[in-house]
Formats: C-alpha cells, structure tokens, sequence
C-alpha cells in the first residue's frame, strides 16, 4: 500500500509544480485539448510517451498495447485513430517501438503465451516473411531490435490503409505518419520511417501477411 499511497503524493507535487510553473496550466487544459500527435506505442513501462518526448498534458493523444499494434480489425486502436484524425485533428501519428521489447522476444521465441498469441500472430508474419534477412543476423539481440524495426514499418503500412488515414488524406496530405524506435539503453529516439503522406510514399510501405 506503501507505493500506491505514494502515488498521491507525487501527484499533488506534480500538481503544485505545473502550477507554479503557469498559474494557468489547468485551466487551459481544462477548456480544451488540441494535442499535435496521435501517439501509438507498446504497453511496456519503460517506454512513456510523454516522458521520453518531454510532452506536457494536452499535447499527444496516446494509444498504447501490448508490442505496438495496429489491428485493422481493433475497434479500439480504430476509435483511438478516428477520434485523432477526424476530430482532434491531429498532425502527426506516430507508431512508436522500443528495443529489447517482450513481444518481439516472444513473437519470436517458441513458447505459448495463451490468449497472447492470438495478439502476436502478425509479429509472427512479419518473422516468417524476413526469415532470411533475420536469420543471417548473428547477434540475436540486434536480431531481435531488427524485427522490432520491421513491425514498426509493418504497423505503419497498415495504419496508412486504415479507412480513417485515407479519408484523411482523400482531402488533404495530413496526417504524417512515421516510425519510431526508442532505445531502453539510452533514453534516445530513432527514425524508422519519415513523413509518410497521401502520396506514393505510402504504397512503398506494404505491410506482409
Ligand atoms: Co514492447
């Protein structure tokens, strides 16, 4: 209980600090959200969004599930998506892995995980499709960060044939998708992929299975 009670003291401090900071904080967010990203990464603790990219409340509207996933078939992931784009009307969507991610490992190793791996069955795709390239990698921790770039490009090409993207992009070339992966080693961001829009750019990104 000890922790948990701890969570209502670091929010209170957190509170008091936002608001010594601006006086007004609250009261801005309170009227509106206008938040620039839709953000869509791994469930995993080490990796949290508006931590790791020094965001404030009101800035990225997140969804989050286990190995950062875009179902087309998740009406959550697909509300989350409608609500962002078409309402909130975000500029960016970001799909955000992380290395040393427990669903790649598992998606990759042998054991069964249950009702997991139903959830992991397009990591598996990708895995046996990149089976070549994958296989003559030696060091299987880089191995697997490799297949975790290949599910962020893989999960942005889906999301980029989501009804909700392509409406978007029917009337105008917003929003950007990208790729991101975040390093647990060092706290740091890399590019996967850039600035996917409306254009030919999107058709390069074929997702597998
Ligand atoms: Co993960």
């Amino acid at each position: 209980m000890q922790r948990y009670k701890r969570i209502f003291e670091n929010n209170d401090a957190w509170a008091r600090t936002m608001l010594a900071e601006d006086p007004e904080f609250f009261h801005k967010t309170e009227a509106r959200q206008e938040p620039h990203f839709l953000w869509i990464g791994c469930s995993d603790s080490r990796v949290p969004a508006e931590q790791l990219a020094g965001a404030v409340p009101g800035d990225i509207f997140v969804h989050r599930n286990i190995g950062n996933q875009v179902w087309a078939t998740d009406l959550n992931l697909l509300s989350v998506l409608h609500y962002a784009v078409h309402v909130l009307d975000v500029k960016h969507v970001i799909v955000c892995g992380h290395t040393r991610c427990g669903a790649i490992k598992a998606a990759y190793g042998q054991h069964a995980f249950g009702i997991l791996d139903h959830w992991l069955s397009d990591l598996r795709t990708v895995i046996r499709h990149h089976h070549e390239e994958l296989e003559a990698i030696e060091d299987e921790s880089q191995r697997l960060d490799r297949i975790g770039e290949l599910n962020v490009l893989q999960q942005v090409g889906i999301l980029a044939r989501t009804p909700t993207i392509l409406d978007a992009w029917a009337r105008g070339r917003r929003p950007l998708l990208h790729g991101l992966v975040y390093d647990v080693s060092d706290g740091h961001l890399r590019s996967v992929v850039e600035a996917i829009d409306g254009t030919d750019k999107a058709a390069q990104l074929l997702p597998v299975g």
